[in-house]
């Protein structure tokens, strides 16, 4: 790649966000942030910290001190394709993807608080450009100047299918699959502080009808000539 750009991934829960970000980063070497990972990350220190939906609303100034106190680094293992969330100074990535976590953690992200502290750091990240980074809000807030923006839509059931095969508690019915992505996709649209939604020079790519060899495709042309015409 020649002149460095930045590529913004936004879309629904279980779209296939992230494993395009991912095949994207591999493909281009471009350095791949998961913003979910870092919401995700946040919300299982306040639960470990006791902060549950029960007294989320009333312990603002114990989540402001969690926040200012804690120390999040996000690292992607190139070898592994992974990304690694480091939570003062320990590997939480087996936790976050847990149930327990996705229930609560469109509740932590609607916070202002939060939402500050997460975007300031994403926007320092994306300033070094290079970055492919997924999320809800980095086409319109995070990154609204990314050379390329993706907005990523797939059917409900189709999504709750891949997160049923995805999900690591064994406990999951299909049911509350479906109605923890409705509830997510709720909380992320309706949500006062950078809700979900399309930025206007977002490109849409649907992938209900298609399989991920098609969208990684369509998504990969897109970048080639855009880099062709940016060099
Ligand atoms: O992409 P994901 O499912 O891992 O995201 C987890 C939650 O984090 C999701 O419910 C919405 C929230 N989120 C957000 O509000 N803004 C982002 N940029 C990324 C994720």
């Amino acid at each position: 790649m020649g002149k460095k750009i930045n590529i913004a991934i936004d879309g629904y829960s279980s779209s296939g966000k992230s494993s395009l970000a991912r095949s994207i980063s591999k493909e281009f070497k471009m350095k791949y942030i998961d913003t979910g990972a870092m919401y995700r990350s946040i919300t299982y220190l306040l639960l470990k910290n006791s902060i549950d939906s029960s007294n989320f609303e009333e312990s603002e100034k114990k989540i402001e001190q969690i926040i200012n106190d804690c120390n999040i680094e996000y690292n992607y293992n190139n070898k592994k394709n992974i990304s690694e969330t480091i939570l003062n100074g320990a590997r939480c990535d087996e936790h976050i993807r847990k149930n327990y976590v996705s229930e609560f953690v469109s509740i932590v992200s609607k916070s202002k608080k939060v939402r500050d502290f997460m975007i300031a750091k994403q926007k320092e990240i994306a300033s070094n450009k290079n970055i492919v980074m997924d999320g809800r809000d980095i086409g319109t807030v995070v990154i609204p100047d990314a050379e390329i923006k993706f907005f990523i839509e797939a059917d409900l059931h189709v999504r709750a299918k891949r997160r049923f095969e995805q999900a690591q508690d064994e406990s999951l019915t299909f049911n509350e699959v479906v109605e923890n992505l409705k509830f997510r996709d709720n909380q992320d649209m309706m949500r006062e502080n950078s809700p979900l939604k399309k930025a206007k020079d977002s490109i849409v790519l649907n992938n209900t009808n298609i399989n991920f060899e098609e969208l990684k495709n369509q998504a990969f042309n897109i970048i080639r000539k855009k880099n062709e015409n940016h060099n």
